[in-house]
């Protein structure tokens, strides 16, 4: 299998009023072409904080050390703008706050189109076709109203919704996607999590998907890297991290999960749930 990002010995340090926190320790991690790496942990374990390392989305307060190779090329060497090229052709990124990703002042039509027209070569109409074609995938009714909408018109997982199908569209060659499924109800989550499989399948894009759920992460994921303040505490497939991790924080978060399942299924068998 092709390696398509590779990370050595990655830190992440933050200056504050002159003193140095440590935020990202020595995380090294690949991901090959067609593979999907799930990353999980809790909040503030450090999941985001890694992947905008690599990407170059962090400002000056922050200092980056290691490597991370992408095809070969060490992405914490290059330029601000050779990672925006890179960004935008090569690697995609689902932020995990979609708010942020739209301009409040234009409509989602106009937006998608202005990424599409960098990004590709489609005429017009093609744009629009295919505007059209990534909300109906990705669920959304009334595929042309949304079109007309503002970004504040729209709910937070329908906005998600759009920005993983342009991701997906665009056929980078590593998707990035962090917490990409929690603003969508149950139902919605578990279609587009079939998207991802079937990008992941068609395309054979190299993929991370960052989750603190590991129902969601264990549908897509081919291995599970585990992170607790800032460090990777275990890694394997998902029965390892179900059955067998050696890690006690790992096997905290089972637990939990699996305490939440437990009292979901007594609560349905139980008559506590009303279906109507
Ligand atoms: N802009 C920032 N300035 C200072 N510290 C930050 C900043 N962003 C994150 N941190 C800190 O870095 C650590 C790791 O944060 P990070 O956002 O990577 O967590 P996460 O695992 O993505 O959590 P979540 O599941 O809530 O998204 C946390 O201790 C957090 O408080
Ligand atoms: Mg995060």
């Amino acid at each position: 299998m092709n390696t398509v990002l590779e990370t050595k010995n990655l830190q992440v340090y933050l200056t504050e009023r002159k003193e140095e926190k440590q935020l990202v320790k020595n995380v090294s991690f690949s991901v090959g072409q067609g593979e999907c790496l799930g990353i999980l942990g809790e909040s503030g374990s450090g999941k985001s904080m890694t992947v905008k390392a690599i990407l170059g989305l962090l400002d000056r307060n922050f200092r980056i050390s290691g490597q991370a190779l992408f095809e070969g090329k060490d992405l914490l060497m290059e330029c601000k703008e050779s990672l925006r090229r890179v960004r935008g052709n090569q690697i995609s990124m689902i932020l995990q706050n979609p708010m942020t990703c739209f301009d409040p002042l234009f409509r989602i039509e106009s937006q998608m189109r202005e990424t599409f027209e960098v990004h590709t070569d489609w005429d017009r109409e093609t744009i629009r076709k295919n505007s059209l074609k990534i909300l109906e995938r990705m669920k959304i009714q009334e595929p042309e109203e949304v079109l007309k909408k503002y970004p504040h018109q729209l709910s937070g997982g329908m906005l998600q919704r759009i920005m993983i199908g342009i991701a997906m569209l665009l056929q980078p060659k590593l998707l990035i996607a962090d917490e990409p499924t929690t603003a969508i109800d149950s139902v919605t989550q578990y279609e587009v999590l079939e998207e991802f499989l079937r990008i992941r399948q068609e395309v054979g894009t190299a993929m991370i998907f960052i989750s603190h759920d590991l129902g969601a992460i264990s549908k897509v994921a081919d291995r599970i890297l585990v992170m607790n303040q800032g460090k990777i505490v275990d890694q394997g497939n998902f029965s390892h991290i179900l059955h067998d991790a050696s890690d006690e924080y790992t096997r905290l978060l089972v637990e939990k999960r699996m305490a939440v399942m437990k009292k979901y299924r007594e609560m349905v068998s139980g008559g506590a749930i009303c279906w109507n």
